[in-house]
């Protein structure tokens, strides 16, 4: 026999609280999740991603960067071998930053627009097995200077003029070597008007440039730079990068890109200026990419190294915030290991 107890009076089980009628309830979309997808404004997808890649001379190489861990300086046999894997998994674009012996340093960075030089040799040989997989080939000056400055010295001073004939002639020959985007990330004033009118006097009017438009003189980037070997022999880069406390300055910087002829801008780094992506999506109607970078990737794996963060969940979390930001391109070091397993 079910004897049934009456339903005890609201009073009863609190009698100092009586509960006000509830009208919205917004966890009624959170209950499951089938429904916490089916209202979900923001989605990270693999066609998002960007992979940069590090590559090197030699053959056989893969090198560990300490300060990155799971990024490593391949030489191109090894790495054509990654960028099949990386393709399989569904990444379909890649940043390719080369490391270049000390002895092809020099001040104008001559070594950068040399035709037979690591870049477009590399750029060759990878469009020549995957032409499907876009190419985005960095324009700059450091990985080549011996001063490790994004532009030609004269005494303690970056120049911007002559910087950006040089810059013009490493756009060129990425190009000819058949990059998909070149990617100013040097911060020369003028550089993307001189690159765009330079490549359609060539002909290459299909070669789209990705503009690192607002790009911040940061502490963040100090892993990369140990990758590359690249870090600055005097001083920093405060003249030509921006000050991380503007944001009005940025949108300076986005306008004259856009005006220049930029196809698609950047923010960087991603995780410390996410209010910058923002106001940049408001300002443009380009695409917006953000750039997750080094430092960002290091912090994350060093942590999680350690136990103290759970990985795949933090690093969904940080690149879902940018794109909810307004990013709609992220490169990320984490691109790989996302399209791997942690996509959900
Ligand atoms: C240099 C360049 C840098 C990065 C990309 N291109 C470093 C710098 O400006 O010193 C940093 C990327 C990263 O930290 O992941 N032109």
């Amino acid at each position: 026999m079910v004897i049934s107890q009456p339903k005890p009076q609201e009073s009863e089980v609190n009698p100092s609280v009586s509960t006000p009628a509830i009208r919205h309830r917004p966890r009624r979309l959170r209950r499951t999740d089938a429904l916490r997808r089916l209202v979900r404004e923001t989605q990270l997808t693999l066609d998002d991603l960007i992979y940069p890649v590090f590559v090197r001379e030699g053959t056989e190489i893969e090198e560990a960067i300490p300060s990155m861990p799971g990024i490593y300086r391949y030489s191109l046999d090894v790495l054509l071998k990654e960028l099949a894997v990386v393709l399989r998994l569904g990444i379909k674009a890649i940043a390719l930053f080369p490391l270049i012996p000390a002895e092809q340093k020099d001040n104008a960075g001559t070594e950068s627009y040399n035709p037979e030089g690591l870049v477009p040799r590399t750029v060759k040989a990878i469009k020549a097995e995957f032409p499907e997989l876009l190419v985005m080939t960095d324009v700059a000056l450091d990985p080549y200077s011996s001063a490790g400055h994004d532009g030609i010295v004269e005494d303690g001073v970056i120049l911007n003029d002559e910087t950006v004939d040089v810059l013009v002639k490493q756009a060129l020959c990425q190009a000819e070597a058949g990059a998909d985007f070149v990617c100013p990330s040097d911060m020369m004033d003028g550089r993307v008007g001189a690159m765009r009118q330079a490549l359609d006097a060539d002909g290459w009017t299909q070669v789209g440039i990705l503009a690192y438009s607002a790009k911040y003189a940061s502490a963040y980037y100090g892993p990369f730079r140990d990758a590359l070997d690249s870090a600055p022999q005097f001083g920093d880069k405060k003249t030509y990068q921006m000050d991380p406390a503007n944001a009005r300055e940025a949108l300076k910087e986005v306008a004259l890109d856009v005006s220049e002829g930029a196809d698609l801008v950047m923010v960087k780094p991603a995780l410390a200026y996410l209010d910058i992506i923002s106001q940049i999506k408001q300002a443009t109607t380009l695409p917006v990419v953000a750039y997750n970078v080094s430092g960002e990737y290091a912090m994350i794996k060093a942590a999680a190294e350690r136990g103290w963060i759970d990985e795949p969940s933090v690093v969904l979390e940080t690149l879902t915030s940018m794109k909810r930001a307004g990013a709609d391109l992220i490169l990320t070091y984490f691109a790989k290991q996302v399209a791997l397993t942690w996509l959900p």
